[in-house]
């Protein structure tokens, strides 16, 4: 695909007050296009998971390809409701389910609480009780798979707070035999994010018929088997690879996992619907000549894109209104924070007062990790078809 950000686009986000985010409606619609069509080829299930974006007119036009929800909070299942996701396709995930979350879920009769402890499966029972409902729950499993992306963003090692170990399982089943108000549904995993080398994938599938046994061996039938997310984008090359590889994906999952009969297959990708979508435009306020450095000074910092402070992500950076010559900057935003940088001895054109930056692949984890420090205001988005 050719860069977006051609100079009649340029002129166009010009005029609108910067730092904001730029999401291209067409490169979204492809994306859930290849997405829903590979996962058809299997019949496999998938819930967007909202946590990478919820901005409402990219829920609105996720929700038109006809797919579910993967939240993780009582806020995020009223955004995917307001947006006309059916409470059906809903599933509710998190190691801290609040109660009226809980209860938000059970009046709206969500599709299944994943459910991540036995304290939580007792609560869910409890309350599921109060209001004469039966709740179906799918056991979020930690499978001890090392997904060997960034350290905060894998979850299904045996050290992080995700799922039930697999140690455990005997004891959690024999527990839930009593708690009547529990209707169990599957079983749930998701190892991390960011992932590329789909070797974890295999790991996982290969553990997953030893889990099988376990709940086979007690008479129970999995009805739903839920992979997660976890599907990483390329954040060297958006304009070359602007579609994640769903194909090979799904390929995978298919190869080293085959379902029973009335066996159903979810998946909750985030990053890979949306991140090759949105940019974050900022405006070049300053170039700084330091003694040992030079820096490009944005009105964007990281209350607008945390990902490269947080992770030390890397997201390309593009000089969108000059063309020419070419010089190398520390590019960073206005907090008061080292951490405050997008990136180190970057090559740029010759940039200027006034230019604009694009940070690309900032359609996942970005908006939604805004934040207010400083007392700054949270970006606002405009939309390709709409500009
Ligand atoms: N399902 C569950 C239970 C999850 O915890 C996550 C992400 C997903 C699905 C979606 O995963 P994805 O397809 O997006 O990889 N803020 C970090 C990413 C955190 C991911 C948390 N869980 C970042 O900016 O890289």
């Amino acid at each position: 695909m050719a860069n977006p950000f051609t100079s009649s686009v340029a002129e166009k986000l010009k005029k609108l007050q910067t730092p904001f985010y730029y999401y291209d409606t067409e490169v979204l619609k492809q994306t859930l296009q290849a997405l829903t069509g590979e996962a058809g080829k299997y019949g496999y299930q998938v819930h967007y998971a909202v946590k990478a974006n919820a901005n409402p007119r990219i829920l609105s036009i996720i929700k038109d390809f006809d797919i579910g929800a993967d939240c993780v909070s009582g806020g995020e299942i009223e955004a995917a409701l307001n947006a006309g996701f059916p409470a059906s396709k809903i599933v509710f995930a998190g190691v801290g389910k609040a109660d009226w979350e809980i209860e938000l879920g059970l009046d709206n009769d969500i599709f299944c609480f994943n459910a991540e402890s036995l304290p939580e499966l007792e609560i869910i029972d409890e309350l599921a009780a109060r209001k004469g409902k039966t709740a179906n729950v799918a056991l979020r499993i930690n499978p001890d798979v090392d997904a060997h992306t960034h350290q905060h963003i894998t979850t299904g090692t045996k050290e992080n707070k995700f799922g039930i170990n697999i140690e455990q399982l005997d004891a959690v089943l024999d527990r839930m035999e009593t708690l009547k108000h529990l209707n169990l549904v599957g079983i749930h995993f998701h190892i991390g994010s960011q992932i590329l080398d789909f070797e974890p994938f295999e790991t996982l599938c290969a553990k997953l018929v030893e889990i099988e046994k376990r709940f086979s061996e007690r008479g129970i039938f999995l009805k739903n088997i839920n992979f997660g997310g976890g599907l990483g984008i390329d954040y060297e090359n958006p304009d070359e690879h602007p579609i994640p590889d769903f194909k090979r994906f799904f390929a995978t999952i298919n190869r080293h996992f085959t379902p029973k009969a009335g066996q159903t297959v979810h998946f909750e990708p985030g990053r890979s619907v949306v991140a090759q979508c949105g940019t974050l435009i900022s405006k070049v306020l300053y170039i700084k000549e330091g003694s040992f450095k030079r820096f490009a000074i944005l009105d964007a910092g990281f209350t607008e894109l945390i990902r490269p402070a947080l992770y030390d992500a890397y997201h390309k950076i593009e000089n969108i209104s000059a063309r020419s010559g070419e010089a190398v900057y520390d590019v960073v935003g206005p907090i008061c924070e080292s951490s405050d940088t997008f990136g180190k001895d970057v090559k740029l054109p010759v940039s200027h007062r006034g230019d604009l930056f694009a940070l690309r692949s900032a359609g996942a984890y970005g908006e939604i990790m805004a934040s207010q420090y400083n007392c700054r205001k949270l970006p606002k988005s405009y939309f390709s078809d709409q500009i």
